[in-house]
């Protein structure tokens, strides 16, 4: 068992340390940064289906459906194509239209999750074009679809997903690049430039990693909390959602992730000095709004522990405790946003005696209803 872990005390923290190797992973065969070209058959053999797509309809469960909806923001914001996130298990039981003009992508890591695979059979059996991004090579969704790419992250054993969902978003990123490219959304200087801040990430993340013992002493002043709240927008606000599944999945903390501004319809009630809020705030991204947002929260007394990019003063001085990030485009950030958030869930657990590698009433993959 210790042999397997590499040196670590769980999987779960091999595993997010693992996240450099994985996402490079990903990229090979696939991201050639000399040449900045993207190759992908598993899409280029079918582009027309892509190009030609009425919308995508992106299902998946858990934290691969998070992975979906960084999936929608990317894919609307790069190749224009509009796109529906849906929850496997709703979409098969709401007889969901779908044509033969749409293009379903499956998301999982496992590819043996029965709401999951259960879509992607109703969605084949109307016409749909189904495309399966999968970790498990082999698995019952890579077999079920019509084409699609793994994500090369490895043997996951730790229920919490961690190196799953950053390698997801790559493939994602990829996908949705290509297919800005093919289609010409994204200007060839724009796709360039994706490419080469894309070639950071892995050397990114690494050193973000580092900060493990600042994330540590965040972990040890809010361990106690019974509520947490994490506010995201625009890319960031799927990772707000992973950033609280991943608290409560090995924890047990209460935790809620919500868009930054829509915290004024109702999460805002139940701010007070005993709440940490978890805020994204990267420099790109709406980040004026969120200073806003976080001002607000400062007035009601909730404790700040924000997400910034490096080299960030203004939300330094409101904010109780800042993290930075490597400076990279805003479409890029969930790939380094959400390890702190990762850490932290990890370390608040530790803290707690929790079995982080095993927790309590979950399952690494859940292949019944
Ligand atoms: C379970 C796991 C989650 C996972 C979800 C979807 O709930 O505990 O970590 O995100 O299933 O699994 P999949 O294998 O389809 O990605």
């Amino acid at each position: 068992d210790q042999i397997e872990k590499g040196g670590y005390d769980h999987f779960m923290l091999k595993e997010i340390h693992e996240q450099p190797k994985a996402i490079t992973d990903t990229f090979r065969g696939r991201m050639l940064h000399e040449e900045k070209i993207i190759k992908m058959s598993s899409i280029e053999n079918h582009l027309d289906k892509f190009l030609n797509a009425n919308r995508i309809i992106i299902v998946a469960c858990g934290t691969s459906w998070h992975a979906g909806l960084v999936g929608e923001y990317l894919f609307e914001d790069m190749a224009r194509i509009p796109v529906e996130v849906e929850y496997a298990s709703e979409f098969r039981y709401r007889n969901p239209i779908i044509t033969n003009k749409d293009v379903v992508i499956a998301i999982s890591q496992s590819g043996e999750t029965a709401d999951t695979l259960a879509a992607i059979k109703l969605a084949k059996s109307k016409g749909a074009f189904v495309y399966g991004v999968c970790n498990v090579v082999g698995s019952s969704i890579a077999r079920e679809t019509h084409s699609g790419a793994y994500t090369h992250a490895g043997p996951e054993i730790g229920v919490a997903s961690t190196k799953a969902f950053t390698t997801q978003i790559t493939v994602l990123t990829l996908i949705a690049m290509k297919l800005g490219e093919a289609n010409g959304s994204l200007a060839k200087h724009t796709f360039e430039n994706y490419i080469s801040k894309m070639q950071l990430i892995p050397r990114q993340v690494e050193e973000l990693l580092k900060i493990d013992d600042k994330v540590k002493e965040i972990a040890e002043v809010y361990k106690d909390a019974k509520n947490c709240l994490y506010l995201g927008r625009g890319f960031n606000f799927p990772v707000a959602l992973e950033g609280a599944l991943k608290l409560k999945e090995i924890s047990y903390i209460h935790a809620e992730g919500y868009p930054a501004a829509e915290m004024k319809h109702g999460p805002i009630a139940l701010i007070d000095e005993n709440m940490p809020i978890f805020v994204i705030a990267t420099n790109r991204g709406h980040y004026e709004k969120v200073v806003s947002n976080i001002q607000e929260i400062k007035s009601r007394a909730g404790k700040i522990i924000a997400i910034v990019t490096e080299g960030d003063t203004t939300v330094k001085e409101i904010a109780d405790h800042v993290i930075e990030i490597p400076d990279t485009e805003e479409a890029l950030t969930p790939l380094l946003t959400t390890i702190p958030f990762q850490l932290l869930s990890y370390h608040i657990a530790v803290m707690l005696g929790k079995n982080v590698d095993q927790p309590r009433n979950l399952a690494k993959s859940v292949t019944v209803e």
